[in-house]
């Protein structure tokens, strides 16, 4: 009983410190980090939800035909004309408005989709995927990270980035699950059943009615991408597809890639990838390393009390860093600023901040055909459902011929190269091209090394969100991604 308390107020103070953190000192977007790493910590106390398999591959093997609603003129009426604050000489087609995914419970997700301004007749489609789970794409996604646009620190208008992901293809950022940013279901309770398995199944009920809605890209080369609990939504969405295009019955999705960044792809190793990444990075203490690989094992269901011990002072040498990118400054003004001068150069911590204020305006919802609500970048879920590795589903994804990339911002402390390496090195693959230099704009852009059915590129000196920090190299990498090439090794 004593052991049971230590453990749950170890928990709550954990919760306690990785809250405060997220809203008074490293923005809300980091939730996404946090929430994911009080999910990690909580399997500890709710063992029961967990499982070594998907539940949802069993679930989904029995899986019909999803409901396909009409969906004519919908296209036309969830044109953008223009998003209150943009920029003069916007080149490229905006779409944003709502897909029902379950007519009966009133359950609808909310997309927020950019044509490429040149030639995106012929340039593939992309689905991007934030985490948490329960956090915004389009909030973090789009407005933080990839899309066209990102928020002055007016909080009220918009400046251009020039390496969003719509210059080498159409982008579409899902707010998944229900709940999530505009996302919603009228069926409240259903928030309370969220977990790996609906998640799926709506993000794919979702694609196969978008797909009537703008019929001319359902034979397009599909891509799905996300960046750290979407470490299970990418993989689990693409085994959805792939079932599902074998029964008949049903639209085929012509997927051809996945990629993930900083991705959960095992529980317990992603925690030895972050005790030791802090102490490689002389974050903690000889003392507490090797207390930690003394006392803790990550792959049983409660941690010991030394463990916890060690884990708690793990946290107190940290320090008020930005554990989402460890160099990074931390944004230590929250408030709005009078000016309309951002620019991707040089990422603001406080966009998050500015994004929230943005997203708010009465007139901003209205353009982008959403309800008016109080928008946040995250929902806090209780979770019904995940399994502690994803790296299964990579493996039935990988023997598809789906193409399959694993990247890492090498400066993220949250899910850091170190876990991203570990998990993948369980898979024991043969390598095809070794590991080496990639460049871009002359400069190294990090490293890659090629699998046998599988790529694993970093990015040099990106944190968790790696687009944020370093826009040009995520384009590159992106681009070689899209085209099925390794980035250029030569500068
Ligand atoms: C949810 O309820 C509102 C109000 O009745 C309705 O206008 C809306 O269409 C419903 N949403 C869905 C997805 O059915
Ligand atoms: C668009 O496509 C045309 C025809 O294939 C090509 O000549 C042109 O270079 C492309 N433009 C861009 C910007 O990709
Ligand atoms: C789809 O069908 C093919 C051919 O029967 C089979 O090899 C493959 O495993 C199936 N894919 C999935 C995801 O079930
Ligand atoms: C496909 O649809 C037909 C007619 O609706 C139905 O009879 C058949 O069972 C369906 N097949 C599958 C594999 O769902
Ligand atoms: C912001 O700038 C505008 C134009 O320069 C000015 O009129 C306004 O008073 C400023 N607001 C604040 C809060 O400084
Ligand atoms: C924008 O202008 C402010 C005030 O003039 C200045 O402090 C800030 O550095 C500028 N930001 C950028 C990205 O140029």
């Amino acid at each position: 009983m004593a052991a049971k308390m230590e453990k749950l107020a170890l928990f709550a103070w954990l919760l306690f410190s990785f809250c405060l953190l997220g809203y008074l000192s490293l923005g809300e977007a980091d939730r996404q980090g946090d929430i994911l790493f009080k999910l990690l910590m909580s399997r500890r106390s709710e063992n029961s939800h967990v499982s070594h398999s998907w539940a949802g591959l069993d679930a989904l093997n029995e899986y019909s035909s999803v409901g396909i609603e009409p969906q004519d003129g919908k296209m036309e009426s969830d044109k953008i004309d223009a998003l209150p604050g943009q920029p003069e000489g916007v080149d490229f087609d905006q779409y944003s408005g709502y897909v029902t995914v379950d007519q009966k419970a009133g359950r609808a997700l909310f997309y927020y989709f950019v044509e490429s301004p040149q030639n995106s007749s012929t340039k593939p489609l992309v689905m991007w995927l934030n985490g948490g789970p329960g956090c915004s794409s389009f909030g973090l996604g789009a407005m933080t990270e990839l899309g066209p646009f990102r928020v002055n620190s007016d909080g009220q208008t918009l400046f251009r980035n020039d390496y969003a992901w719509n210059n080498v293809a159409n982008v579409i950022f899902l707010e998944s699950p229900a709940g999530v940013g505009f996302s919603y279901s009228n069926t409240t309770s259903d928030y309370d059943k969220a977990g790996d398995t609906t998640t799926a199944i709506d993000a794919y009920t979702f694609l196969v009615n978008w797909f009537e809605r703008f019929p001319q890209y359902k034979t397009r080369d599909f891509f799905i991408a996300g960046e750290s609990y979407a470490g299970h939504y990418v993989p689990q969405l693409a085994y959805t597809i792939l079932l599902n295009n074998n029964n008949t019955n049903q639209t085929v999705i012509n997927l051809k890639g996945i990629a993930v960044g900083n991705a959960l792809l095992h529980e317990s190793i992603t925690l030895w990838g972050i005790y030791d990444n802090l102490w490689t990075h002389a974050i903690n203490s000889d003392e507490t390393y090797k207390g930690i690989h003394k006392y803790c094992d990550f792959a049983k269901d409660f941690f010991s009390e030394k463990c916890s011990d060690f884990i708690r002072q793990s946290l107190d040498e940290r320090g008020d860093i930005d554990i989402y990118n460890i160099y990074a400054p931390i944004c230590l003004d929250t408030s709005l600023k009078n000016s309309s001068n951002g620019s991707v150069h040089d990422f603001d911590p406080c966009s998050n901040y500015y994004v929230e204020n943005y997203l708010n305006i009465k007139e901003v919802q209205m353009a982008l055909h959403a309800n008016q609500i109080i928008w946040t970048h995250c929902r806090d879920y209780a979770w019904t459902d995940r399994p502690v590795t994803t790296l299964p589903i990579i493996k039935i994804i990988m023997a598809s011929g789906v193409s399959v990339w694993v990247y890492s911002g090498d400066t993220d402390g949250r899910v850091p190269v170190a876990a991203t390496r570990y998990s993948l090195n369980t898979l024991k693959l043969p390598i095809k091209a070794a590991w080496h230099a990639w460049y871009t704009n002359r400069e190294v852009g990090g490293y890659v090394v090629e699998y046998e059915g599988l790529k694993l590129a970093t990015v040099r000196g990106a944190g968790h969100l790696v687009p944020s920090y370093q826009p040009e190299r995520a384009l590159t990498l992106i681009s070689s991604f899209l085209q099925g090439t390794l980035p250029p090794s030569t500068p």
